[in-house]
């Protein structure tokens, strides 16, 4: 590539990702059906508190589906790149992420920030319990229940730990993203593979404008925010992201 991105000892590197990102590894993109639908599903049927106070086992065998899927993928180019680019950065690097199949954890990724939560998390839909590690795929028409719950005797029902449409982002995730911006003495912002469609993700760019960042978009297709970037790349991020960072 002629044009690289110079990064310099000052400069601190906020990347943004989204279903792009994964698409490589063999992760269909969210907005890639043009009828809207999710695997066949309508969004707020599998993606939303209403849709799993409805049908529970419908969602847990959505997502159950997810995560039988997720772990027969691979990280691509574009997860070690990123993964790369860290090590030589160290803690003047965050990753922020809209995906939640796990593959930036698997390329070695560290200063991860799962904005929209985990497929291989879950927690209780009732009871305040720290959200744990779990990778079952569960049986069709299987709702688990929430161990926590039964111990003091009430009934509690575990759900994806996913933010789902209509639910807040974790505010300390978002503070640690802003924290990350107001400290950083030069700022450059990367987001890739994400439509610009979704909130508050999409408005990152225009917070970090706000700290005086240069912002690139790397996108195979042009974004709902796309006006708000300096630059846009056009292209795969598996192919565009080993290429384009020069630290120096
Ligand atoms: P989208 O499916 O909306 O957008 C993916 C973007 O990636 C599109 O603009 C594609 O053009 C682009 N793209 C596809 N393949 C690519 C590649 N190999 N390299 C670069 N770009 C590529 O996915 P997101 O923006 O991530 O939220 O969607 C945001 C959120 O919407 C998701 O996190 C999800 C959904 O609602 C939740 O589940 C909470």
């Amino acid at each position: 590539m002629s044009d690289r991105i110079e990064i310099d000892s000052d400069t601190w590197v906020l990347v943004l990702t989204g279903a792009g990102v994964s698409a490589e590894s063999g992760i269909p993109t969210f907005r890639a059906s043009p009828d809207g639908l999710w695997e066949n599903h309508k969004i707020e049927d599998v993606a939303s508190p209403e849709g799993f106070a409805a049908d529970p086992s419908l969602v847990w065998r959505f997502y159950s589906e997810r995560r039988a899927k997720a772990k027969t993928v691979d990280p691509n180019p574009g997860h070690h790149a990123l993964r790369a680019l860290e090590e030589k950065l160290g803690d003047r690097f965050l990753l922020a992420t809209q995906n939640v199949d796990g593959l930036h954890g698997r390329a070695g990724s560290k200063r991860v920030v799962e904005i929209h939560g985990s497929l291989f998390k879950t927690r209780c839909a009732f009871c305040e319990r720290d959200p744990f590690d779990d990778d079952v795929v569960y049986a069709d028409n299987e709702v688990p229940g929430c161990g926590s719950c039964a111990e003091r005797g009430e009934f509690g029902v575990l759900r994806p730990h996913i933010v789902w449409f209509g639910e807040m982002l974790d505010p300390r995730d978002l503070h640690r993203i802003s924290r990350f911006m107001s400290n950083a003495p030069k700022l450059l912002f990367i987001a890739a593979g994400t439509s610009g469609a979704v909130y508050p993700a999409a408005g990152f760019v225009n917070n970090a404008r706000r700290f005086g960042a240069h912002t690139v978009l790397i996108n195979a297709d042009p974004a709902d925010n796309g006006s708000q970037f300096h630059r846009w790349i056009q292209g795969k991020s598996g192919s565009v992201l080993p290429e384009l960072f020069h630290v120096r």
